[in-house]
């Protein structure tokens, strides 16, 4: 019924969606800037200057707490507050309580920026941060739920299209993982004791830690894949029906497959081997959901040889199937023997994050940040081009680096004389392993590089020209027939 008639004085809610947009950027050159520097850091330790704030162990964390819940997190926000209005062609529910989430999304990361530096920490990986600020993460992660889903409901038509879906599983599943990790007992205002010992905390940290991986990383970020693809390269989703099966397959399989972090460890051998199994499975869904975003390109091919937005998202994907065979690999026993405790985890973990949730990121930002402002494109398309390009050099820079930077370590710590003793000390893969973290370093210069100048471009477009797309509807405008934006499936 609402897809035709300008009669309604309806606005989509682009305030909280710019906020958002723009943090994305901040919080990115933040967070690259803290890994940057962690890198260095790995080459040359006397550049933390001897101040504990600026040590490896604090800087770590700020690290991933940075690129993770503030660049990946502001990126989802934005994204999913932008698509669920689209598609479901209504105003965000309750803006007051989308603004609260802006505000006091920031107000965490604030915080994180503060505690972590100082030490205070749960010692959780990826759940750092202590008890009065996950009761804050708790809070707002409520009301991003009442927002999200109070838009679902009042939508305007019938259809939920498979990018809320996607989202929508991610809201929920950060909520039950965050609830459940983080139950602690308070011992003072900044230090906090785990509800749980021994291997069962191991085994929920890690469940915790790889669903954080495997919603916040990648269920959400496919949400993204889902509209954004479609969208740039104005084709239908190649199969809707494979991306309902994907959908349930990912977020059933996704469940189990935690123990995979914790292979020759206390945990039963049992739940080990369930670990594995499901990694291994894990990999039929997740190249089922590339498969279907590249494939949406079919008969748009040529788009790819002009349109650097489009290779963005389709590179990405690239790496999203690569990161996920890689994993499974590594999940296999035997292979992880190798590949535990190396930097090849490194690699992989950046293969995943700098491949395919930065580029979808910014795939997704160079598409919103015009149409939000009301610009026709982007202050410079060739600037995109720049970035695209130095992102994909320094990604590739870092993973290869660190991959046989990884395989190496691997090798020279299991490697025996014929009398049983080692051939190689620690320190002697430590040396080894010093070029290789050099070239890491300038593989994350150069993609910190293109995350400046994405800085500069988005900003120019921001300010540099006035509004000039007929198409987007701005605050106070009506919607129209032009605004419907959701991508028709194939049949
Ligand atoms: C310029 C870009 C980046 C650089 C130079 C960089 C550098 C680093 C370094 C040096 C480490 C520590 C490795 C170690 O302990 O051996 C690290 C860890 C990590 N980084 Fe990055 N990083 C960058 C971007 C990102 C992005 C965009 C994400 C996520 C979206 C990310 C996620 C992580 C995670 C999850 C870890 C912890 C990995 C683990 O514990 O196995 N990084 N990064
Ligand atoms: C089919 C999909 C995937 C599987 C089966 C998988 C499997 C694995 C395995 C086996 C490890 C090493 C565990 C260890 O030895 O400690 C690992 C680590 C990791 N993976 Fe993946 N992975 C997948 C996809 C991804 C993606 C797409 C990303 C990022 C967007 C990612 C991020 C990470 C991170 C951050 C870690 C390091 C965790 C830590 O120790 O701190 N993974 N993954």
């Amino acid at each position: 019924m609402a897809s035709s008639h300008s009669a309604t004085a309806e606005t989509f809610n682009y305030t909280v969606v710019r906020q958002f947009a723009i943090m994305t950027v901040v919080w990115g050159v933040v967070g690259m800037l803290v890994g940057v520097i962690i890198a260095a850091q790995l080459l040359w330790p006397q550049l933390n200057l001897d101040i504990p704030f600026l040590t490896y162990g604090r800087l770590r964390p700020l690290h991933t707490n940075a690129v993770i819940f503030a660049f990946g997190g502001c990126a989802l926000f934005a994204s999913s507050y932008y698509v669920v209005q689209r598609t479901c062609q209504t105003r965000l529910f309750a803006g007051a309580l989308a603004a609260f989430t802006f505000w006091a999304w920031q107000l965490i990361i604030v915080s994180a920026a503060i505690t972590l530096p100082l030490g205070i920490t749960s010692g959780k990986e990826y759940a750092e941060l202590e008890w009065p600020i996950d009761i804050l993460i708790t809070l707002v992660w409520v009301v991003y739920a009442i927002v999200f889903f109070g838009t679902i409901v009042k939508r305007r038509v019938k259809h939920i299209y498979v990018a809320n879906w996607f989202y929508g599983s991610f809201i929920l599943t950060v909520a039950v993982l965050h609830l459940v990790n983080s139950a602690e007992i308070p011992f003072s205002w900044i230090k906090s004791y785990s509800a749980y010992a021994g291997v069962q905390d191991a085994m929920i940290q890690w469940w915790y830690g790889h669903n954080a991986v495997g919603f916040f990383l990648t269920t959400s970020f496919l949400g993204m894949m889902y509209y954004f693809i479609p969208k740039q390269a104005e084709r239908p989703v190649y199969s809707y029906r494979l991306s309902i099966v994907h959908f349930w397959a990912l977020i059933f399989t996704y469940m189990w497959a935690g123990p995979h972090h914790l292979a020759y460890t206390a945990l039963p051998d049992w739940a080990q081997s369930l670990g594995m199994v499901f990694s291994l499975i894990l990999l039929a869904p997740s190249w089922g959901g590339m498969i279907n975003g590249v494939m949406t390109l079919s008969g748009a091919w040529h788009k790819l040889r002009t349109d650097p937005i489009l290779k963005f998202l389709v590179v990405s994907l690239s790496f999203y199937g690569m990161s996920t065979f890689e994993g499974s690999m590594m999940s296999i026993r035997t292979v992880n023997a190798l590949s535990h405790y190396t930097d090849w985890t490194i690699g992989h973990v950046h293969s995943g994050a700098l491949g395919w949730v930065g580029m979808i990121t910014f795939g997704m930002l160079y598409y919103v940040i015009p149409r939000l402002w009301g610009r026709d494109k982007m202050y410079s398309m060739k600037l995109v081009e720049v970035h695209f390009w130095t992102a994909t050099i320094g990604v590739v820079l870092y993973i290869a680096a660190m991959w046989i930077a990884g395989v190496m370590q691997g090798l020279m710590w299991r490697a025996t004389e014929p009398d049983g003793s080692l051939t190689y000390s620690f320190v002697e893969s430590v040396k080894a392993t010093w070029p290789f973290y050099l070239i890491r370093l300038i593989g994350g210069l150069t993609y910190l590089t293109g995350m400046l100048i994405m800085a500069f471009n988005v900003f120019k477009t921001v300010i540099g020209q006035t509004p000039v797309n007929p198409v987007v509807p701005m605050e106070g405008e009506s919607l129209t027939a032009q605004h419907l934006v959701s991508a028709p499936a194939k049949a």
